[in-house]
């Protein structure tokens, strides 16, 4: 049989270099490793006219001896150690996370070479495409929580076209809204949930492949076909949504996002409530869709939480009966014709009024920080200052509804007040004729509404305020803005 010469001296280059052939790795396909027993193991690479990108997974820290990852694109030298700053001879080196990523051309030769892999398992992503394995710097997002549930979301994906309605057909979305039909194939999320303060979770490496395998001897492990499906919370996109069961009291937890099995974001925190917290997480409002926490609304089952078809029927008719008469007035205008202002539309005022008459209608149950929380959160970063910040509470007469729809309910509460800004949104995009008003910061909003977290209070300077924001990663809330950063 005759070899071409090219393949010839490849192969020869091959016996050189190791002592049985090497296997290739396919091109976009990861490759899963147990324990190699050679030492070191040699695979050849697929050549690309792309740049190739070779990332390696940890899926648990080796105690001693990690094992060190070393390409070459050319055929000339074994990488390794000894040829390590020789041309075309380079290091994936992992960071801390345990997550290493090699860019760069492999026009006509490509070759692997693993050191010291028999300590741990760890997965090799070969990509024309990007790094298979990375780190996303968008968040998974908190609804809330009660003493043993969470609410939680994916980052979004797949921001829904907004077609602004015009004139003369100038139709607003109904008060019952509707989403738009679901993302066709829409991009698997997992969540990987585990305490805080866990030992087992210290020393558990920020990839998929160890958050997988350690699920359920370290925390939950939550995927997108266990999900509550899927919800269009605002323009940012879709999200996968999970109410969990089963957490610990007055715990901080952690959790990170999962995509493709191997790209990895956050961390984010959450902590519980205490034994004591009696109300319930409201969601899946479609008419409310931003409505994610904690509501003081009796629940004949405390583990499923309440979602909008389990709304008493009167209030939800006064939710959509108040929706349908704003729209109804704002609609007097001629929307779409006469403009009452360059920036905003009357869709933009019917949207923000949506999301502060769902703020207002549903209050928000929440708990005064006891020591056992903070006593999780370190000291000696800046954000521990931010978690000194008194979040807008109040403490509500359960005999004394806000909102006279709400049924009665069996306990006092405090209340964590919506933020002046979610009204100030309202005010600023809507026609001055509507007479919606806000009351002053100076004088009567912060008996309603927190005031000053977000934009200051006085002069009003959009971030100006305390915490710069409603809620944070660390699992801080200030005041209710529906779960929003
Ligand atoms: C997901 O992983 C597969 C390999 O398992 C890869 O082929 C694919 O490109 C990845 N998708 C994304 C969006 O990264
Ligand atoms: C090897 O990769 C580096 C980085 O992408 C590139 O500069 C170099 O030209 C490549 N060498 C060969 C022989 O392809
Ligand atoms: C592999 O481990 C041995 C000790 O078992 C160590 O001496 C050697 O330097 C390691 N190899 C690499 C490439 O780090
Ligand atoms: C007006 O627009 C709505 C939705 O945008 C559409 O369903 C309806 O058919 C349109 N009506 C007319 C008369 O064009
Ligand atoms: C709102 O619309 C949904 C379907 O889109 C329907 O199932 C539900 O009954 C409606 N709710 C009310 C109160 O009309
Ligand atoms: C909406 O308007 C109708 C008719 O004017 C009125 O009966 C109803 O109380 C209004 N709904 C709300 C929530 O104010
Ligand atoms: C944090 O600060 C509080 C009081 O300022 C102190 O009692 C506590 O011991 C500190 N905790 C840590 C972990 O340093
Ligand atoms: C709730 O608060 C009111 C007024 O502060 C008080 O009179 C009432 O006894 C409290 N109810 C309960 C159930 O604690
Ligand atoms: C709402 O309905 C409940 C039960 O159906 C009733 O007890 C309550 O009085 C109603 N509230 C109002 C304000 O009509
Ligand atoms: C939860 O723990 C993290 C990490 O220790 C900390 O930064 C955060 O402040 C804690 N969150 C709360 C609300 O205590």
């Amino acid at each position: 049989m005759l070899l071409p010469a090219s393949l010839f001296c490849l192969l020869q280059a091959w016996f050189a270099l190791a002592d049985t052939p090497p296997t290739q790795l396919s091109l976009n396909s990861l490759h899963a490793f147990s324990a190699a027993t050679l030492n070191p193991t040699m695979y050849t690479l697929p050549v690309s006219t792309n740049p190739l990108s070779i990332s390696v997974a940890l899926c648990s820290y080796a105690t001693s001896n990690p094992p060190r990852f070393f390409v070459a694109n050319d055929s000339t030298t074994t990488p390794g150690p000894n040829t390590l700053g020789q041309p075309n001879v380079y290091e994936i080196e992992l960071n801390t996370t345990a997550l290493g990523a090699w860019t760069g051309d492999m026009l006509n030769f490509g070759v692997l070479a693993i050191y010291n892999a028999t300590q741990s398992p760890f997965e090799v992503g070969v990509s024309d495409n990007g790094p298979i394995h990375q780190f996303l710097d968008t968040l998974p997002l908190l609804g809330d929580t009660t003493t043993n549930q969470v609410l939680l979301f994916s980052p979004p994906f797949s921001p829904p076209s907004i077609s602004q309605p015009t004139y003369p057909n100038y139709t607003l979305p109904s008060a019952n809204l509707t989403f738009p039909s679901e993302p066709s194939s829409p991009p698997d999320w997992a969540l990987f949930i585990a305490p805080t303060s866990s030992p087992a979770f210290a020393s558990l490496p920020r990839t998929g492949c160890a958050m997988r395998a350690a699920a359920g001897n370290v925390g939950f492990y939550k995927t997108s076909s266990n999900s509550e499906g899927l919800w269009l919370r605002d323009s940012d996109g879709w999200r996968w949504q999970w109410f969990i069961n089963g957490l610990t009291p007055q715990t901080n937890y952690t959790v990170y996002g999962v995509t493709n099995g191997t790209q990895v974001s956050g961390p984010i925190y959450f902590v519980t409530k205490s034994a004591a917290f009696a109300c319930t997480i409201v969601y899946s409002v479609p008419f409310c869709p931003s409505v994610a926490y904690a509501a003081p609304l009796p629940n004949s089952d405390p583990a499923a939480g309440i979602t909008g078809s389990m709304l008493p029927d009167n209030m939800t008719e006064n939710l959509l009966s108040g929706m349908a008469n704003f729209t109804v007035m704002l609609t007097t205008l001629a929307c779409g014709r006469d403009l009452y202002s360059p920036l905003v539309t009357c869709a933009d005022c019917q949207a923000a009024y949506r999301t502060w008459l769902c703020l207002v209608s549903f209050p928000r149950c929440t708990e005064y920080p006891t020591s056992s929380t903070t006593s999780a959160s370190s000291n000696s970063t800046s954000t521990a200052s931010l978690a000194q910040v008194t979040p807008a509470l109040q403490v509500h007469d359960a005999a004394n509804p806000r909102n006279p729809y709400l049924p009665a309910f069996s306990e006092n509460y405090t209340a964590l007040l919506p933020c002046i800004e979610m009204c100030n949104a309202v005010d600023r995009a809507c026609p001055p004729f509507l007479g919606f008003a806000c009351p002053k910061p100076q004088y009567t909003a912060s008996w309603s509404y927190g005031v000053g977290y977000i934009d200051s209070g006085e002069k009003g300077e959009v971030g100006g305020g305390s915490t710069g924001t409603a809620a944070d990663r660390w699992g801080n809330v200030y005041c209710n803005a529906g779960g929003f950063l």
